[in-house]
């Protein structure tokens, strides 16, 4: 079984469609996405019904941001950019995809009895896992041997061994063959804002049979990207970090 993992697509359609195009290349049986749909991009509809359209099992859980632009937290945490980006995203929503996002799952979950999912954590959707120090705890946060999480947008790979927590942040393609006897955190970066200074589209396919997960980078229009959020008068910041990958 090959499952498609993405995360934080944040409203792009064009990395989206990107994706999309080369991982049907690589073949997946299902897609898995970590949270963090809509928010910050300029197209949540476009993606959302583009994800409806893969004739594929999906296993899906909330972001923060999903959270927010339904109106199930009240954006305390996020920046003004964040919160603003929210607040149109709200208003943009067809109600059948606002439905959708209300109904949204909260993580972990657990996948096929294969590995289970969250968005920031495996003890907090909110929290982020940047370092060994934030692993420390989490790894007591899931019960699989796996767990990919999403939130940072950082491709990145926390392996639990006998003497302590091995950090890798993943550049480009990569391959890893998960051991025996080890534990994972596991982050197949963002789809639509990645933020590890390359603008390319990150996500990963883990092939559990052979305990393989695939890291990859997909480029995409992003000048085209950045048009669409200064027209539709979200703040402009947004549309400029995508050209850096920050
Ligand atoms: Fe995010």
């Amino acid at each position: 079984m090959r499952y498609l993992l993405l995360s934080d697509i944040h409203s792009n359609d064009e990395a989206l469609a990107a994706v999309l195009a080369r991982a049907r290349r690589r073949r997946f049986d299902r897609v898995v996405i970590l949270g963090d749909f809509v928010g910050y991009g300029a197209e949540p509809n476009a993606v959302l019904d583009r994800l409806r359209r893969i004739r594929k099992e999906k296993f899906f859980i909330r972001g923060n941001h999903d959270k927010v632009v339904c109106g199930l937290d009240d954006g305390e945490l996020f920046n003004p950019v964040a919160l603003e980006a929210a607040r149109w995203t709200e208003k943009a929503l067809t109600p059948r995809n606002r439905e959708f996002l209300e109904a949204l799952p909260l993580g972990p979950l657990a996948v096929d009895g294969a590995f289970e999912i969250c968005h920031g954590s495996p003890r907090d959707e909110d929290a982020y896992i940047f370092s060994y120090r934030y692993a420390v705890v989490n790894f007591q946060g899931f019960y699989s041997r796996v767990c990919f999480f999403g939130h940072s947008h950082i491709p990145s790979i926390f392996t639990l061994e006998l003497h302590g927590i091995r950090v890798e942040v993943v550049y480009g393609e990569h391959s890893r063959k998960l051991e025996e006897g080890r534990r994972y955190l596991i982050n197949p970066g963002s789809v639509g804002q990645p933020r590890d200074r390359n603008p390319a589209a990150s996500y990963a396919i883990y092939d559990a049979v052979k305990r393989l997960v695939f890291f990859d980078r997909v480029t995409y229009d992003v000048e085209r990207t950045r048009e669409k959020i200064h027209r539709a008068g979200l703040p402009v910041m947004l549309g400029d970090r995508l050209l850096v990958g920050a």
